[in-house]
C-alpha cells in the first residue's frame, strides 16, 4: 500500500496491459518521436482504478510494487483526470486509487493503463458521457500507448502509436511474461534504437503477423513476432538476452521484450506450457517473477 487507505465506494474500471507483436520502428523525426508499426495486442493482466470524490485530486496504490508508482502530477492517472476536469471547467477533486498488477515501467504499458482507466471512471464518476472520440483525443495527448488501454483487443498504431485502427483477432494466444529487476526508461531504449540503428527503414506492418493474429495460429505469430527495440532493450539490461534463452530452452515458441522492456514475453501452444515455461522461468533465476495471461483482451471496462 502507498499513499492511503482503499477507498470504500465509487467507480471502478479495470484495464488490460499490452504486448506489442510487432513493433517496427522508423527514424526519429524533428518533434523526437519515431515512426512506428506498433501492432498491440491487450492481454489478461490487469490493473484495477478506482475514483472517488474527495477533497483534492490525490493517488493511492496498492499492489507489489506499489512503493515504485509515483503519486504525484506525474502519474498519468492524475494528468488524465486534470485534462478531462479542464475540458470540462471542473477541479480534479477525485480520489484515484490504483490497484496494480501490470509490472511497473515494464514495456506493457502499466501507466498508460492507469492513465486510460481514470479517464473513463472519472467521465463516469462526473457523469460527462464524453463520446469515445473525445477520451480517445485525450488518450493521444496523455502519451502514444494510451489509446490502445482504451481500446484493448488488438489494433494497429501508427504514427507515433497513438492513430489506431482496430485488428481482426481470434486466439486464444497464450503467453508468459518475465518480470525483470527495476524497470526500463522508455526514451532511454529510444535513444539507444537511434545509436545502433542509424539507418532505421520506414515501418510498416507484416501482412504475415496480420494473418496470424486474425486466423489465430500460434505457430504462425511465433514465427513472425518481431520488436525493433529488442536489441536496444538488451543493449541497456544485457541480462535480458539469458531470460530470452531460459524461456525459450523451456519450450516457448518464441521469445520478445515486450514493447521498450525490461519485461520479457513468450508465446506458448497451450494453458499447460504456460504453466511449465512459467516454472522453469523462474527456477532458472533470470526474472524476477513470472505472470501467465491469454490474449485478446477488452480494453478499459467499468466494473
Ligand atoms: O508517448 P509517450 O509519452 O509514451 O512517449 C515516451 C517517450 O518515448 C517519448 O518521450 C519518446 O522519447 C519515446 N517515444 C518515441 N517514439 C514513439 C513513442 C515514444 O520516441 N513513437
Amino acid at each position: 500500500m502507498n499513499g492511503g487507505a482503499t477507498p470504500a465506494a465509487g467507480v471502478t474500471v479495470r484495464v488490460p496491459a499490452k504486448v506489442n507483436v510487432q513493433l517496427a520502428v522508423g527514424p526519429a523525426r524533428p518533434d523526437g518521436f519515431h515512426d512506428l508499426a506498433n501492432v498491440f495486442l491487450a492481454v489478461s493482466l490487469y490493473d484495477e482504478v478506482t475514483a472517488t470524490p474527495a477533497d483534492t485530486l490525490t493517488v493511492t496504490c496498492e499492489g507489489p510494487d506499489a512503493d515504485r508508482v509515483p503519486l504525484d502530477r506525474t502519474n498519468l492517472a492524475a494528468r488524465a483526470a486534470e485534462l478531462l476536469a479542464a475540458r470540462h471547467g471542473l477541479s480534479p477533486d477525485v480520489h484515484l486509487h490504483i490497484r496494480k498488477a501490470i509490472p511497473v515501467a515494464g514495456g506493457m504499458a502499466g501507466g498508460s493503463a492507469d492513465g486510460a482507466a481514470a479517464l473513463l471512471a472519472c467521465d463516469a464518476l462526473w457523469g460527462l458521457d464524453s463520446p469515445r472520440e473525445t477520451l480517445l483525443e485525450i488518450c493521444a495527448e496523455l502519451g502514444s500507448d494510451v489509446p490502445f488501454s482504451l481500446v484493448g483487443g488488438a489494433a494497429l498504431g501508427v504514427g507515433r502509436g497513438e492513430r489506431l485502427t482496430g485488428l481482426s483477432v481470434a486466439g486464444p494466444f497464450h503467453w508468459v511474461f518475465a518480470v525483470a529487476d527495476g524497470g526500463l526508461s522508455t526514451p532511454a531504449v529510444y535513444a539507444e534504437f537511434d545509436r545502433l540503428t542509424p539507418d532505421a527503414a520506414p515501418p510498416a506492418a507484416s501482412p504475415a503477423l496480420l494473418d496470424a493474429l486474425s486466423t489465430g495460429d500460434t505457430t504462425a505469430l511465433a514465427a513472425t513476432l518481431v520488436n525493433d527495440l529488442q536489441p536496444a532493450a538488451v543493449s541497456l539490461r544485457p541480462s535480458l538476452a539469458a531470460t530470452l534463452r531460459a524461456g525459450l530452452d523451456a519450450g516457448a515458441l518464441a521469445a520478445l521484450v515486450s514493447g521498450s522492456g525490461p519485461t520479457t514475453a513468450f508465446l506458448v501452444k497451450d494453458p499447460d506450457a504456460a504453466t511449465a515455461v512459467a516454472a522453469a522461468l523462474r527456477a532458472s533465476g533470470t526474472c524476477r517473477t513470472t505472470h501467465t495471461a491469454t490474449s485478446p483482451a477488452p480494453g478499459a471496462t467499468l466494473l
